[in-house]
């Protein structure tokens, strides 16, 4: 099935029809956004970094609102660094703000200002790395450059080897062999709006995707997302985890309830049954164990020093104590 579905397997034909279908997709669905109405590297750079952990549509504005304010990559190199820290409030992850200022200062003293359009000189600038360098000659220079985020490499993966787990360096190839000649800024950004809106991880709409015909997955695909959500949901759910965090719940709420100062605090014995149902001797290991570990969360203390106990005499063996710490 795999081999079926390896980049030097796919034929002349069926990539064509990938492209002429994304392509043609994407001039019906491409959302209008500020940053592909220019090729302006500095702005790019800017969207990019804003682009790389916040919404789209959150970033507008503060695309906007940063462009306003520092119009070209020497202001930003000029700017105080707090500042532009400051303005960046409100999109998170501040070290992107201070990483965009260090880029633009070495574009300013290094590269006098103009950014360099090869991917490889373009990694050197700081936080620049191989997806947004590729983005950077792709969307600011229209190179025919090939670069993979979360999104795209979901895209192709599908596309090309269906539900299974390429390498990254498989994905990348067969993304090589997609990207028509001469419109690599069209077709990367195709790939990423069709990631975001239409092949999306946890609901794509293939029954309505142009690409359906021509999808390594779209055969096994509804199949694999019922495995997925199945297995999501058990391991939200796994009985052991859940019950645990109950019962550890359970077990503060008991020590929570004893007398405030009385570091006696209660034996295993009796917590059991009051925070178990049908508590039996046997549970006192688990119970135990339930405790030992809200010890090592601060969250219980167990008394170091028990009673003397006689192991010839009919008493039963003391039960170490807990309590709040
Ligand atoms: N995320 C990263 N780059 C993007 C772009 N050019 N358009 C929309 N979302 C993006």
């Amino acid at each position: 099935m795999r081999s079926e579905s390896r980049p030097d397997a796919i034929s002349p034909m069926r990539i064509e029809q990938i492209q002429k279908r994304l392509l043609e997709w994407f001039r019906q669905h491409a959302r209008d956004l500020p940053w592909r109405r220019t090729r302006d590297p500095y702005a790019i750079l800017v969207s990019e970094i804003m682009l790389q952990q916040t919404q789209v549509d959150r970033v507008v504005p503060y695309f906007e609102r940063f462009l306003e304010r520092y119009p070209t990559v020497d202001d930003l190199a000029a700017a105080p660094a707090a500042d532009v820290i400051r303005i960046w409030s409100g999109l998170g992850y501040n070290r992107r703000a201070v990483n965009l200022q260090r880029a633009a200062v070495a574009v300013s003293t290094q590269f006098g200002g103009t950014f360099p359009d090869q991917p490889d000189e373009l990694r050197k600038l700081p936080g620049v790395g191989a997806y947004t360098a590729g983005a950077l000659a792709a969307f600011a220079f229209e190179r025919d450059v090939v670069f993979l985020d979360t999104n795209m490499h979901r895209v192709v993966s599908r596309l090309i080897f269906g539900n299974g787990s390429p390498s990254d360096k498989e994905v990348l190839a067969a993304a090589a062999l997609l990207l028509p000649k001469g419109r690599g800024w069209e077709w990367n950004q195709a790939l990423i709006e069709f990631g975001a809106l239409q092949c999306t991880a946890k609901r794509p709409a293939c029954i309505v995707c142009p690409l359906n015909q021509c999808c390594a997955a779209f055969p096994t695909m509804q199949s694999t997302l019922a495995e997925k959500r199945t297995a999501a949901r058990k391991k939200n759910s796994d009985p052991f985890e859940t019950s645990s965090r109950y019962f550890r719940g359970r077990i503060v709420e008991v020590l929570r309830a004893l007398p405030p100062h009385d570091n006696a605090g209660i034996a295993l014995t009796q917590l059991g049954p009051q925070v178990r149902d049908g508590f039996s001797p046997q549970d006192l290991p688990w119970l135990q164990s339930l405790v030992e570990g809200l010890q090592r969360d601060g969250l219980a203390a167990i008394a170091e020093e028990s009673p003397r106990y006689d192991a010839d005499s009919d008493q039963s063996p003391p039960s170490p104590r807990v309590r709040l710490p």
